[in-house]
């Protein structure tokens, strides 16, 4: 099966468990909020890479582990609606679809992504079949990666050079705002899948490269991308003034850049069980128009 057909299938997985673990007994404008970011779509690429992960080091069984998964998009998705705010990047698209302060307002897209960041840790720190200890260093890894230290520095450096020309490292905000949550979902799924330290050590480098790699592809889909395939706005970068792979290095080095990096994360990877998959998902990454 080409691996865009083996992605389909796995985003609609994990679609009906989204739909299944999607918190009930919210007031209604909130839920309405959360569940319309949700469902609008998305490659579903962070639960994907938590499931893949863990088989790649050869656990069979995902299904304990599902809800772990729909957690991390979770966190994506609050991370889009925050991302898109008029005190952000003020986008009015999303995943083909008006993003979600322009449907609901301001404050509950604010709270709806809140809302979305701490379900995911209720819903991690719920689960009965793995074992608390995991479950932990899980919750340790995931809120590393996307709080300070990861996604909201990298948020936060991004903002700041817009406005104040500061934080100029390309590679500190490209880091932090993107490749640390990804190298947290395959360090996950290693944890979860049982992995050995040095496996969960190839993965967390596999996760970071393509992490990397995957912002680059973005900045180049901001800049030659097709609008109606992405279901986003383009050329929004130069807009903004944002400093990317492709306004600090040009296209075609920022395109060589990422594949160095994807070709760093395949070799890694050659030491777990079952390397085929996440090969082929590095290979999506830079090849990838949506
Ligand atoms: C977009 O992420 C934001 C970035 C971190 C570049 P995705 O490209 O994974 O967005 P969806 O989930 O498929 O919509
Ligand atoms: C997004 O980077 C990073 C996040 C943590 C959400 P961008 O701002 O470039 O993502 P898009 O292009 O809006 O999806
Ligand atoms: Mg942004
Ligand atoms: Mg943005
Ligand atoms: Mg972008």
């Amino acid at each position: 099966m080409r691996i865009r057909d083996f992605l389909a299938k796995q985003a609609t997985f994990i679609n009906k468990a989204i739909e299944k673990y999607t918190p009930k007994g919210v007031p209604e404008k909130l839920f309405d909020a959360m569940s319309y970011s949700l469902k609008a779509g998305g490659k579903r690429l962070r639960p994907i890479l938590v499931l893949e992960s863990a088989k790649a080091v050869g656990k069979e069984d995902i299904s304990d582990i599902i809800d772990i998964a729909v957690a991390t998009e979770f966190i994506h998705t609050y991370s889009l609606i925050h991302d898109d705010l008029p005190a952000m990047d003020d986008d009015d698209l999303r995943r083909g679809k008006p993003t979600c302060h322009k449907v609901y307002g301001e404050a509950i897209a604010i709270l709806a992504g809140d809302g979305l960041q701490s379900y995911a840790f209720e819903l991690i720190s719920s689960n009965q079949k793995v074992s608390p200890d995991k479950l932990l260093r899980v919750i340790n890894i995931l809120s590393h990666g996307t709080g300070i230290y990861g996604m909201v520095a990298g948020q936060a450096a991004d903002i700041l050079h817009e406005k104040e020309n500061s934080f100029d490292d390309i590679e500190f905000i490209h880091t932090h705002k993107t490749a640390k949550f990804i190298q947290s979902c395959c360090e996950i799924g290693a944890v979860l899948g049982n992995a050995k330290e040095e496996e969960i050590k190839a993965l967390s480098k596999y996760g970071l490269y393509i992490g990397l790699a995957f912002q680059i592809q973005d900045d180049i889909l901001d800049e030659i991308g097709d609008e109606k395939k992405l279901g986003k706005k383009t050329q929004k970068d130069k807009n903004k003034n944002k400093l990317t792979y492709p306004s600090v290095f040009g296209l075609e080095k920022s395109k060589e850049m990422a594949k160095d990096y994807i070709e760093k994360a395949k070799e890694e990877i050659k030491i777990l069980k079952n390397p085929e998959i996440l090969t082929e998902i590095a290979d999506f990454i830079i090849s990838r128009e949506v």
